[in-house]
């Protein structure tokens, strides 16, 4: 194996980013209480429930950073990931602006008068599994038929999920980026409304309300923060596939926090590194990678950045990351097996991957120069998110109980 696709870590600064400007494209994405809006209308949908925010004293002892917090959308209204937050908000911005009504409450969003001024409706969108199932659970919470496209790599155990909020599933012969192609062009045949979490040229809209809905988990960690006295982490960690999780996330940040915004470390899988790649280039366009992007982080296996939040990455995202899968796997471990004293956290190949990644940049002797330019120190206050918990319940099990994808000996902590 070459020696760079076997370790731990690679990496970019962004050459563009400006700390002290707010750009235009952030502004663009949240223009003023949008942020709010997503949160008066998630809290409105029965059975919402703020997620926890952990807190890992030992880990971030250990690591020699000041703490560490865990945000856990594992626990986000019992679909094991953070994605519904996405496709919710956007079915019901959908919905406010067909029916000409802004700001509709839930109960009147689901009344005889609304619906029959709505007509029938289909939604419909490709998905590498979460969005999917986001989706399919948001529509059938709303009251909508829903068709979700997958790529032929899509464990079965996935398809289930999604099956299981009423969605009919199509799998496609092809990757993650051609599922999304076939969905687009089904729904053009068909007259069905595409809630992609992706944009394109001339489809904006919905996926920059998907990302809008995303903002509500940081406005929940930052009540939950206020409540402990914190005013912010000083790092945030993402993990990204189109980029769409993490733009939004940094958006958030640097709305309200302006130059003082945490410094932001995106991590992507290293066979699906598209923003690392779009990064590495530099001329501030999108770069697609192509292939198979086999990767068992299957949130995050995308090849071609979403351009609406590509605009946020190249203007705020402080550096970009890859990982090759043994650090998303071993990052499920310490979730899964803390130290003594510190919460144990259910986390998936996509949801774990930043924390490996975190790991190896304090202990690995290849990022000292990644680790002094982040300034990841005893002062740190680092902020992760668990995007998902066990979403492949028996790949979750070959990672944390067979040991499949362990760290390369060359990688190991000395005995
Ligand atoms: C668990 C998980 N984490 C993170 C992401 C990344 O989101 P994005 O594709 O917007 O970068 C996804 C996307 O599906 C996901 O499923």
């Amino acid at each position: 194996m070459n020696p760079i696709d076997d370790a731990p870590l690679t990496w970019q600064k962004n050459p563009h980013a400006n700390p002290h400007a707010v750009s235009a494209a952030v502004h663009r994405l949240l223009p003023d209480g949008i942020t709010d809006a997503a949160r008066a209308f998630h809290a409105q949908i029965p059975g919402y429930e703020m997620t926890p925010l952990k807190r890992l004293p030992q880990l971030a002892a250990r690591l020699g950073l000041g703490s560490i917090w865990v945000k856990d959308e594992s626990k986000r209204m019992h679909l094991n990931a953070f994605k519904a937050l996405g496709g919710s908000f956007a079915i019901y911005r959908f919905i406010c602006q067909r029916a000409g009504r802004p700001n509709l409450s839930f109960a009147e969003l689901m009344s005889a008068d609304v619906r029959a001024a709505l007509g029938d409706i289909t939604f419909t969108s490709a998905t590498d599994g979460n969005h999917g199932k986001g989706l399919a659970w948001a529509a059938q919470t709303l009251g909508f038929p829903c068709v979700i496209y997958v790529h032929k790599n899509t464990s079965q155990a996935r398809i289930d999920a999604i099956a299981a909020y009423g969605a009919a599933v199509r799998v496609v012969d092809g990757n993650y980026d051609e599922a999304v192609r076939q969905c687009e062009r089904d729904a053009r045949a068909n007259g069905w409304q595409v809630v992609s979490d992706t944009s394109w040229p001339g489809y904006e809209d919905i996926p920059m309300w998907v990302m809008q809905g995303y903002t509500s988990l940081l406005g929940e960690t930052q009540e939950q923060f206020a409540a402990q006295g914190i005013l912010k982490p000083t790092h945030i960690f993402l993990q990204a596939g189109v980029g769409a999780f993490a733009a939004a996330m940094i958006a958030y940040y640097k709305k309200l926090f302006g130059a003082d915004a945490p410094l932001s470390v995106v991590v992507e899988p290293r066979a699906a590194a598209c923003l690392y790649e779009s990064m590495r280039v530099g001329d501030g366009q999108p770069h697609a990678v192509g292939g198979d992007l086999d990767t068992i982080m299957a949130g995050l296996a995308c090849g071609e950045p979403s351009p609406l939040a590509w605009q946020v990455l190249w203007d705020c995202a402080d550096f970009v990351v890859t990982a090759p899968d043994y650090v998303a796997a071993k990052g499920m471990r310490m979730y899964g097996v803390p130290l003594r004293g510190d919460p144990f956290v259910i986390s998936g190949e996509s949801g774990a991957v930043t924390l490996g990644a975190l790991a190896f940049i304090m202990q690995y002797e290849g990022a000292a120069a990644l680790r002094e330019q982040l300034r990841l120190d005893e002062n740190a206050r680092v902020l992760l998110i668990n995007t998902e918990g066990n979403t492949d319940p028996d790949y979750f099990r070959n990672v944390v109980w067979d040991g499949v994808w362990p760290v390369p000996e060359a990688y190991r902590r000395p005995l």
